[in-house]
């Protein structure tokens, strides 16, 4: 880094649009902010200047006389360029816009652009540059939150390396207690807002008539009960992340204002004469399969669309058995912190018990029967027995026959002195057989409980003598 004394060099913006008048209000807009702007009529003209030197932030007209904005966007991004893109688009073309997006556009503005919400999105692009310098210092500590390095969990964590670098919508989809919360926070964490809030809503919270007056906030004496002004999530999240969980909860008529509101990137306060711009990045979240909702009509497309421009998937905890050893540690720690309890760990038994169990609700399950495991144990090693029934997070969910298998399993009695290579291979063999007996001893879907590719699952099976008759 630069001391502190050396001045920042200025900011350098390209504009590229065939139309004059619009380059010199966009320019002069700029210029006023202190930033340093050349200005280009078409994708000819745009390349020479970018092949002469390189700009902080390249603001594109998505039709150019000889050419589409898009293809400057694409060369750009083919040339993996550090210019963050800002594409104009035509007001209501949402698939120009949202395609921009996906092709590694930072953001997009809408025209006729106001120019208000022009400087905003500028000044968000050059904080990238700051951010990323940082960044660049410093290893991805809100990544380290979401414990797994599993294949699904690392294809998550670059999917939210790569949305943090703009401002795309991201929709956060998984069962419940995958880490969906945990993994909208390592996003807003990675990207260059990160100094700003980050605000949650809960969309299945909130009474519907009191859904508008929350988001966009209301002035005094909007209505009876109006007796101060009050700001809504789109103003508190200003340049921060706004995230919506729960998102397949809101009702049509929210939808239909939500979708405004992101089409028009602005939103007015109830008694409010004016309309502002909205500064904030959205992410969404949902258990549900909201595509499924789109199809059955409880979940607008256009809104569903616009909001899914980015699409992580959080694998259930089944899908990742890898991660459950790391997953266990990283918790217990967290429970060793909180219940003061240091010594606190957790015997080999009962972490192949885990091995054994269905997770329905997923790490938070995973969670809930560790902290009252350790409530339970007698000393401070959690044995199988204290791991029990499980927790009461998924009251509303048939009973997993954990209780039951855990019977099955063999009685491992990890007592010292102990042969270390002998017990391992018992474990191994009753997390084998479960797999089996699970699935019908088909032994591809087996592997896949486990991580495991074909191969290596016969190589186990061999090794450790199991038949098919075992297993029943
Ligand atoms: N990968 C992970 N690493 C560490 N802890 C995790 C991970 N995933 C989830 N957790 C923990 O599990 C609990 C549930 O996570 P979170 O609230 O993010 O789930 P969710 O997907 O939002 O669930 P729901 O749909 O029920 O709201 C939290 O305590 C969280 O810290
Ligand atoms: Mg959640």
């Amino acid at each position: 880094m630069s001391e502190a004394t050396s001045p920042a060099p200025t900011p350098r913006i390209l504009v590229v649009d065939d139309e004059p008048d619009l380059r010199e209000i966009y320019a002069l807009t700029l210029i006023r902010e202190g930033w340093e702007v050349a200005e280009a009529a078409g994708v000819a003209e745009a390349r020479a200047l970018l092949e002469q030197s390189g700009f902080d932030v390249a603001i594109v007209d998505m039709r150019l006389r000889d050419g589409e904005g898009m293809e400057l966007l694409a060369w750009l991004a083919a040339q993996r360029r550090s210019e963050r893109v800002i594409m104009a688009t035509a007001y209501g073309n949402a698939a120009t816009a949202v395609q921009a997006l996906k092709t590694g556009a930072f953001d997009y503005l809408t025209k006729p652009v106001d120019l208000r919400q022009l400087r905003l999105v500028v000044r968000s692009a050059l904080s990238l540059g700051l951010a990323a310098a940082v960044a660049q210092t410093r290893p991805a500590p809100a990544l380290q939150a979401l414990v797994g390095d599993s294949a699904p969990m690392r294809a998550v964590k670059d999917t939210l390396r790569r949305a943090a670098r703009g401002m795309a919508p991201v929709l956060i989809q998984g069962e419940s207690g995958t880490g969906k919360e945990l993994a909208a926070r390592a996003l807003h964490e990675l990207s260059n807002r990160c100094a700003g809030p980050f605000v949650p809503v809960n969309c299945s919270a909130i009474p519907e008539h009191l859904l508008e007056a929350e988001f966009f906030g209301y002035r005094k004496g909007a209505f009876t009960g109006a007796v101060n002004s009050h700001d809504g999530f789109f103003a508190a999240a200003a340049g921060g992340t706004l995230f919506l969980d729960e998102i397949g909860e809101l009702p049509m008529a929210m939808q239909a204002k939500l979708l405004r509101a992101v089409q028009e990137r602005r939103v007015r306060a109830i008694g409010e004469t004016a309309e502002a711009p909205v500064d904030v990045r959205l992410v969404s979240a949902t258990h549900r399969d909201l595509a499924r909702c789109v199809a059955e009509g409880s979940f607008r497309q256009d809104l569903y669309y616009r909001l899914n421009v980015i699409d992580v998937t959080l694998p259930a905890l089944r899908e990742r058995l890898d991660d459950l050893p790391q997953l266990a540690d990283a918790l217990l720690a967290r429970i060793r912190r909180d219940q003061e309890r240091p010594a606190l760990r957790l015997g080999a038994q009962a972490l192949a018990a885990l091995g054994r169990h269905d997770f329905q609700g997923n790490v938070r399950e995973l969670e809930n029967m560790l902290q009252r495991a350790a409530a339970l144990a007698a000393s401070d090693t959690i044995g199988a027995d204290d791991l029990g029934a499980p927790a009461g997070a998924a009251a509303d969910r048939a009973p997993t026959p954990a209780a039951e298998r855990a019977q099955l399993g063999p009685q491992l009695s990890p007592e010292l002195p102990l042969d270390l290579p002998a017990y391992l291979d018992q474990v191994e063999r009753a997390i084998l057989l479960d797999a089996l007996r699970r699935t019908r001893f088909n032994r591809t879907a087996a592997a896949q409980l486990l991580g495991l590719n074909l191969r290596q699952m016969r190589y186990r099976i061999e090794r450790l003598g199991i038949r098919d008759d075992d297993a029943r």
